[in-house]
């Protein structure tokens, strides 16, 4: 069975044989500025569906027969953006504390506890419940990857609930054991990153395929957090880290060295913390709605991309310190308050999540990547931008699958591109 999409506006594919080509569409990648990464789209485009994957894109004059077709009408199509950070296995909420940070009070990682103790106390039911709304909630708003840490649990069985829960709606998994240290270690820090590194990892690591830690003055220092990194990666863990949220430190620096798929927030950075993005593997994924949860100065973005480091955005969607699943009010943030391009923006919450993930079946829409897409009641990708706040997803499709919205008017057999 063959889909075929027609008439589609803009067809952002971020391949680069989307690019400008003789007698074909007009691709984006033509004078766009550096760091945008391998951004790529297509004009009065067509994208073929087959087996779950995109079996083929380009000019919609040039479309071939499928077994049936579906007509856009004009809109535009993207990937599914891929939330490489989110936490969204919890209980309770926070909403009097966002009210008291907007009354003046700072963000303070310490509001953490706040939700451990609601999350004990919930049934599994309860925390089930939550996160399906939530990654329900994420995948009618176009993100079809996305990735959930444990975190509000703290206890031996309070994290192994959390990561199998996670593990119940999505393959991306990340232990957090090493969020915060828990109240009844207080005393004894060192205790708790033994417990982290031990039984809790032991019982965490089969239904994860990261390990994170919070490494932050208040959280865990370089140290702590690199024996982390380690016990997870003997554990067949691969690392990620919160990294320089609330101050200038080792955050960054203990993700590179460890080899880290991303270090995440990366607000307050040094000289040295860029170089060392720009030169390793570890992608810099930056959460705008954070800074704009709590106040806090953001990330400076381009001089990241200006250095060469490969750049994410994502929700950090958590009930602390920003409680959004959108990716496209995190696009709208990251151009209107960082300066991004449009196209470096929407580059970084779909290619540059798949990349902060290791995935290259997401992220784009070259030939054998997952049909996972994204349709938008626009012309354009840049209307995630210039009309932000408003619900423009009209369509989702994972793996070839319409998972949410309506249906495109579609013809029933061996449909056509436009001008066959
Ligand atoms: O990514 N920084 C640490 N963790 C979360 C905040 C969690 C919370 O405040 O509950 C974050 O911002
Ligand atoms: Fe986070």
């Amino acid at each position: 069975m063959s889909t075929l999409i027609t008439n589609i506006g803009e067809l952002v594919t971020n391949a680069p044989q989307a690019g400008p080509r003789p007698g074909g569409g007009t691709g984006s990648r033509a004078g766009q500025p550096p760091g945008a990464g391998s951004f790529a789209a297509i004009a009065d485009a067509a994208l073929v569906i087959e087996g779950g994957q995109v079996a083929w894109t380009g000019p919609a004059a040039r479309a071939p027969a499928a077994d049936e077709a579906v007509d856009a009408g004009g809109r535009a199509v993207l990937p599914g953006f891929v939330d490489s950070h989110a936490h969204l296995v919890f209980a309770g909420e926070r909403g009097a504390e966002f009210a008291a940070r907007m009354a003046g009070q700072p963000y303070r990682a310490g509001g953490i506890r706040t939700t451990v103790a609601a999350t004990r106390n919930a049934t599994d039911d309860q925390l089930r419940a939550n996160l399906r709304r939530l990654a329900a909630e994420l995948l009618a708003q176009g993100t079809t990857t996305f990735e959930c840490k444990s975190g509000y649990g703290l206890t031996t069985a309070d994290e192994q609930r959390s990561v199998a829960l996670a593990a119940e709606v999505t393959p991306e998994v990340t232990y957090l054991g090493a969020h915060v240290v828990p109240p009844e270690f207080d005393g004894d820090p060192a205790g708790y990153v033994a417990l982290v590194c031990g039984e809790m990892l032991t019982e965490c690591a089969p239904h994860a395929r990261w390990v994170d830690v919070f490494c932050e003055q208040g959280a865990f220092g370089p140290d702590e957090a690199a024996a982390i990194l380690a016990a997870g990666a003997a554990a067949g863990l691969q690392a990620r880290v919160h990294a320089n949220q609330l101050g200038p430190g080792p955050g960054v620096q203990v993700a590179v060295a460890a080899g880290a798929a991303s270090a995440d927030h990366c607000t307050y950075l040094s000289d040295a913390d860029v170089d060392a993005l720009a030169s390793s593997g570890t992608v810099a994924t930056l959460l705008p709605g954070v800074e704009f949860s709590t106040r806090q100065p953001y990330p400076d973005a381009l001089r990241l991309l200006a250095a060469g480091a490969t750049v994410a955005i994502a929700t950090d969607c958590n009930p602390g310190s920003c409680f959004t699943s959108s990716m496209a009010l995190c696009i709208a943030l990251a151009v209107r308050e960082m300066r991004m391009t449009t196209e470096q923006a929407v580059w970084a919450a779909t290619a540059g999540g798949a990349r902060a993930l290791r995935r290259a079946d997401v992220g784009h829409l070259g030939a054998g990547a997952r049909a996972d897409l994204v349709m938008l009641d626009a012309p354009s990708h840049t209307y995630l931008a210039y009309r932000p706040g408003v619900p423009l997803t009209t369509a989702v499709w994972q793996a070839g699958h319409l998972v949410s919205g309506d249906r495109p008017a579609a013809s029933a057999s061996r449909g056509r591109g436009r001008g066959r």
